[in-house]
């Protein structure tokens, strides 16, 4: 019998101010499994992670949709935005810009709990998620700007998983820090994966952070998905020359006279 996906959104288009940037993409996460999405810049990776939760901007957006199932319920248009910070949460590339400047960490933190966790005992709570993290306990008391990036990231892990959410949309989330602190994060994510059977699903244009969490991917290129399927059959026989590219490029394949290859033309990927 197959699971009921955590999240299933169908024929999923979105435009800005006309102009189409997601033409009809169809994305599944099935319950506790992590699923990637790969592309180059622009493509639109976080269009469609902001369409999950109603986060792009009303006056210039227009999204349409066939299907939006969470747990297998469906969604109206109007629900989505309760979908915050409840079942579905999201963290970003870039914590500073989703960090109050002038708030201790563990307020915020303990503001994430009070919203979602009713009768929850705030400060044991906020300890608990510290330690999820792996925060210091020393540094509960810091500002954003006095952590570092790896640390600033694990707040706002704390803050999206206080809700115990039953998916969790990353987009970027390591883009921004150094390949140690990266891998740190990543192996966060996974062991919240492991401890509380979250589903992830990750953005990224580095095959190497799909790779290395994901089950499952998602190639987008031009607003499209070109193809989706397990991480060995997308990468090991992959059916889009843009796919074959991103591979070639991730190895960084050198020709025989030791020069970068070349890559074939727009049209024909
Ligand atoms: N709020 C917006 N208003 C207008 N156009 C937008 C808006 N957000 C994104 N776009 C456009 O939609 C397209 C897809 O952008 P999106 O940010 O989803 O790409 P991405 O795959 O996440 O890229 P990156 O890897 O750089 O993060 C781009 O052409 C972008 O300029
Ligand atoms: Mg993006």
């Amino acid at each position: 019998m197959q699971s009921t996906p955590v999240l299933h959104l169908k024929d999923l288009s979105v435009a800005f101010r006309g102009v189409r940037v997601v033409k009809g993409v169809t994305l599944t996460v099935p319950p506790g499994e992590a699923v990637g999405i790969i592309g180059e810049t622009g493509s639109g990776k976080s269009t469609v992670a902001r369409s999950i939760l109603g986060l792009l901007p009303e006056e210039t957006a227009e999204i349409g949709f066939s299907e939006y199932q969470v747990e297998g319920k469906p969604i109206s248009r109007s629900a989505i935005p309760s979908l915050r910070g409840g079942k579905i949460a999201m963290i970003f590339q870039d914590p500073l810009s989703y960090l109050n400047p002038i708030m201790r960490i563990d307020k915020q933190i303990a503001e994430s709990v009070q919203l979602h966790g009713k009768d929850e005992n705030v400060d044991r709570r906020v300890s608990e998620l510290l330690d999820l993290v792996r925060l210091p306990v020393s540094r509960k008391s810091s500002y954003p700007h006095e952590l570092s990036g790896g640390m600033r990231q694990r707040v706002l892990i704390a803050i999206a998983i206080a809700c115990r959410p039953r998916l969790l949309i990353a987009d970027e989330p390591t883009t921004a820090l150094d390949v140690t602190t990266q891998a740190k994060v990543l192996d966060l994510l996974r062991d919240i994966r492991a401890a509380f059977g979250t589903s992830l699903l990750l953005i990224s244009h580095d095959l190497g952070v799909i790779s290395a969490l994901c089950e499952k991917i998602y190639v987008m290129r031009h607003g499209e998905f070109l193809e989706s399927g397990s991480i060995d059959t997308v990468f090991g026989n992959p059916q889009s020359t843009y796919t074959s590219t991103l591979l070639e490029a991730d190895r960084l394949l050198l020709d025989e006279n030791g020069r970068f290859k070349t890559f074939e033309g727009d049209q024909t990927w």
